[in-house]
């Protein structure tokens, strides 16, 4: 069993690695003529990580019986969604990705750790002394 602070540092971790993700993929494609091959390496790394992070959270959603869970993993599947139609459109015909889409993908992705992932953290603080392992 993990303390809920435990579990928050961890969190905090993670989502500094996803920023991180997500800070490359953008100087990358705001660059002229930026490299597609390298592109579509970066953002599949991103999709695995999210991939990784959001299996953890929701399993622990599920183990605390989350009130939130399902408006939560909604919002987890729309970025997967999202990172993966990036994906197909990078190794499309038109081989492009739109900036104004990845920006607003990116800006909520940082609303829903802000809230989202943040309501998680004040519902297992409050409810559980441990996190559950
Ligand atoms: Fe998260
Ligand atoms: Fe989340």
């Amino acid at each position: 069993m993990a303390p809920a602070t435990d579990y928050m540092k961890m969190n905090d971790t993670e989502h500094a690695w996803l920023d991180c993700a997500c800070e490359e993929m953008s100087a990358l494609i705001s660059q002229p003529d930026y490299n597609k091959r390298t592109a579509i390496d970066a953002i599949t790394k991103l999709k695995v990580a999210m991939l990784l992070h959001y299996a953890e959270e929701e399993g622990i959603m599920k183990k605390v019986c989350y009130p939130h869970m399902r408006s939560h993993k909604r919002s987890h599947d729309y970025f997967l969604t999202k990172v993966s139609s990036f994906i197909t459109n990078l190794t499309g015909a038109s081989a492009d990705l739109s900036g104004d889409d990845w920006t607003e993908m990116v800006r909520l992705l940082d609303n829903h750790v802000r809230s989202h992932d943040h309501n998680l953290a004040e519902f297992l603080s409050s409810t559980h002394e441990t996190a559950p392992s």
